[in-house]
């Protein structure tokens, strides 16, 4: 059995040989195929404008859990990188130090979990607000993910914002929708996305039919309007 200082020892090498792409770090190749510009936005990441056509690769380093990948819409900022956007928006900041408001259309993962495996996803369980594609790029691994309904011209009334399509959760708040107490199951409302977009989480509890794997180490791209 190595010892711990062995293992700190071998860590430090790798560290030193490698610098910070040390193991199993995985590429994410962020797309705009939409007519419109949009702000990429990561978590981890910070984010970026994207013209149509525009690519952004991204490292994300291994071990990292709940990220998530998103567009913003309807944006302006300043020289410093401060100002809004109309959806998708972190706090006024052009570089996101976290989550983005709905409605936004999510790409979320979760690198290196048990068995060697990436869980990834596309969630519609805060709302919608661009069109999305999430696939491997490498590794053998050739299932991806798309969401592409056209969702916000269908929009019930009720769910309807500027830009895009809300969750329940954020227009009623109650434990229905927002699903708090962990129990919870399908909506109207939720059977509305999963109708349009079957592989994507369309309410908290849709693991079922909406979590995918990947051996680690596989890269990843994500596409708006594929
Ligand atoms: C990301 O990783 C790839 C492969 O290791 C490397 O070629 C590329 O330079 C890295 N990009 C950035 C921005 O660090
Ligand atoms: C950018 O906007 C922020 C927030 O409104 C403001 O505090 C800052 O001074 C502005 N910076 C520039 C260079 O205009
Ligand atoms: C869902 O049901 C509620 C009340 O039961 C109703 O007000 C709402 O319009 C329904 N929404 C959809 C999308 O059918």
């Amino acid at each position: 059995m190595m010892s711990f200082r062995n293992i700190s020892m071998y860590y430090f090498v790798c560290v030193a040989v490698h610098g910070i792409t040390l193991a199993n770090a995985a590429t994410f190749s962020i797309q705009n195929n939409c007519p419109y510009t949009v702000w990429a936005a990561a978590a981890p990441g910070g984010g970026r404008q994207l013209d149509h056509g525009q690519v952004w690769d991204l490292n994300v380093s291994s071990g990292v859990g709940g990220a998530r990948i998103w567009a913003r819409t309807g944006c302006e900022f300043n020289e410093s990188g401060q100002g809004k956007c109309q959806t998708g928006d972190c706090g006024g900041l052009l570089q996101c130090q976290g989550y983005g408001l709905p409605p936004n259309t999510l790409a979320e993962y979760t690198l290196n979990q048990f068995d060697g495996m990436d869980f990834f996803d596309i969630s519609l369980v805060d709302g919608f607000n661009v069109p999305m594609e999430f696939s491997p790029t490498s590794g053998g691994c050739n299932r991806g993910i798309k969401c592409t309904s056209q969702i916000v011209g269908q929009c019930p009334s009720e769910l309807q914002a500027p830009g895009g399509c809300n969750n329940p959760c954020t227009v009623f708040k109650t434990d229905e929708y927002c699903c708090n107490s962990g129990k919870c199951g399908p909506t109207n409302f939720s059977s509305f996305f999963k109708e349009r977009c079957p592989d994507a989480y369309s309410y908290p509890k849709d693991d079922e039919t909406s979590t995918f794997t990947c051996p680690t180490a596989t890269n990843y791209k994500v596409v708006f309007c594929p």
